[in-house]
């Protein structure tokens, strides 16, 4: 067993955090919100029918938008309740529930590695602190060896961008690119957002 998530201990102190969180989403969408930013970068790193892994999918924004867009998708998160949702409302993606710390899809019958990963939502900050390099290297597990993980998450989290990136080299990643935004801003010293692209560690590069 694992350090229970951050996001889990949340749910287990106010029982309707998770119905709270669907509602927000479901709200901004028949509102016409842009839910999709993340998607759409997503969309245009990956190959066309790419297989792609919403990891921490909670219900199902990201991927939902993926699959729409012709992607295979695969969406894991901790929280059933959120995973219930996904199934509801973007149906088309297999929506697993599972910790991201324990991921094995080659166990659950998906076994062809993912052309790209995508954590969005600050999934990250999320995590229980003791499994963050373990997760890093279960996504680095899952990528096939041209792939790419997109990662996203806000400063003031108990997570700073110093601390991650040690925890990215130690997993067996490396940066692409630094970002601030999912618009393709990039980071700045002061920037309070941001968005990693990892590939596998290329070594002697
Ligand atoms: C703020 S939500 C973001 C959900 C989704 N990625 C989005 O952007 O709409 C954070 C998510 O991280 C998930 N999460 C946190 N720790 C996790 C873990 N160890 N394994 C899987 N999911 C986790 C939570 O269940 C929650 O759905």
């Amino acid at each position: 067993m694992v350090e229970q998530s951050l996001w889990m201990r949340k749910v287990a102190e106010n029982p309707g955090h998770s119905a709270w969180y669907i509602e927000r989403f479901r709200s901004m969408a028949r509102a016409g919100d842009d839910l999709g930013g993340e998607a759409r970068l997503v969309d245009a790193m990956a190959p066309r029918h790419a297989h792609i892994l919403d990891a921490g999918c909670g219900p199902g924004r990201v991927g939902g938008a993926l699959a729409r867009a012709g992607h295979d998708v695969v969406g894991v998160d901790v929280d059933p309740m959120l995973i219930e949702a996904a199934i509801q409302d973007h149906p088309g993606p297999r929506w697993l529930v599972g910790d991201l710390a324990e991921l094995d899809l080659p166990a659950r019958g998906i076994t062809a590695p993912f052309d790209a990963v995508v954590c969005a939502g600050n999934v990250m900050a999320f995590l229980a602190p003791s499994t963050r390099r373990e997760v890093l290297g279960r996504l680095r597990a899952h990528l096939a060896p041209h792939g790419r993980a997109v990662i996203g998450f806000g400063a003031g989290r108990d997570y700073e961008f110093d601390e991650f990136a040690e925890d990215v080299a130690a997993a067996g990643l490396e940066f692409e690119l630094r970002l601030s935004t999912w618009d393709l801003r990039p980071l700045a010293d002061d920037s309070d957002f941001l968005v990693a692209l990892l590939r596998p560690h290329r070594s002697g590069s």
